[in-house]
């Protein structure tokens, strides 16, 4: 349910945006925690992994791409912005590190960043909401706090792209935030 959120925050901020094809991006929402599909894992950072080798040998490197961008909001590049443990070989987190540094970040990547953080399994939510609940859940470390900065300017230029905030497109935010119950 949070990928459907995430799609479905894409699609509709795309729809609203000049550049963003909605359907690639309502895709890649649902797509960019496909290395989940085994089940959960903790800590969770072989989900970027998982997913990136599996869209990558399907032949969709487009979206294979968003697995491992998803995590490293525009402009943080550094692997060591992940709080949870690197529970995996030192060459993949190499491989992480050598992918953000060899290519730009693309629209659809930065939208993807941004969406992450405005879908939970219940609707759609305030950033700083989601932001909390991921440290509850997660950790954090140095990084954090400049991370949280990075999704908060993602959310100032996507508002910026489309001339409004974009909490207007995302119907129910107030409502599933804060946790009124259906009937208020
Ligand atoms: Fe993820």
């Amino acid at each position: 349910m949070h990928c459907q959120h995430v799609a479905e925050a894409a699609r509709r901020i795309a729809e609203a945006h000049p550049e963003i094809d909605a359907q690639v991006a309502y895709v890649l929402g649902l797509l960019h925690d496909i290395g989940y599909r085994g089940g959960f894992k903790v800590p969770p950072v072989r989900h970027l992994l998982d997913g990136y080798y599996f869209l990558r040998d399907e032949g969709f490197d487009g979206a294979a791409r968003v697995c491992l961008t998803h995590s490293f909001p525009a402009p943080i590049r550094s692997v060591d912005a992940f709080a949870s443990a690197w529970d995996c070989a030192p060459e993949e987190r190499r491989l992480v590190q050598d992918f953000l540094d060899g290519s730009e970040y693309t629209a659809y990547d930065r939208l993807i960043q941004l969406c992450d953080c405005l879908g939970e399994a219940t609707g759609f939510c305030l950033i700083e909401k989601r932001l909390v609940d991921v440290a509850l859940r997660h950790g954090f470390n140095a990084w954090t706090l400049e991370k949280w900065r990075a999704f908060l300017g993602l959310k100032r230029e996507f508002d910026e792209a489309i001339g409004t905030s974009i909490y207007r497109l995302l119907p129910g935010v107030v409502e599933n935030t804060f946790g009124f119950p259906p009937s208020e």
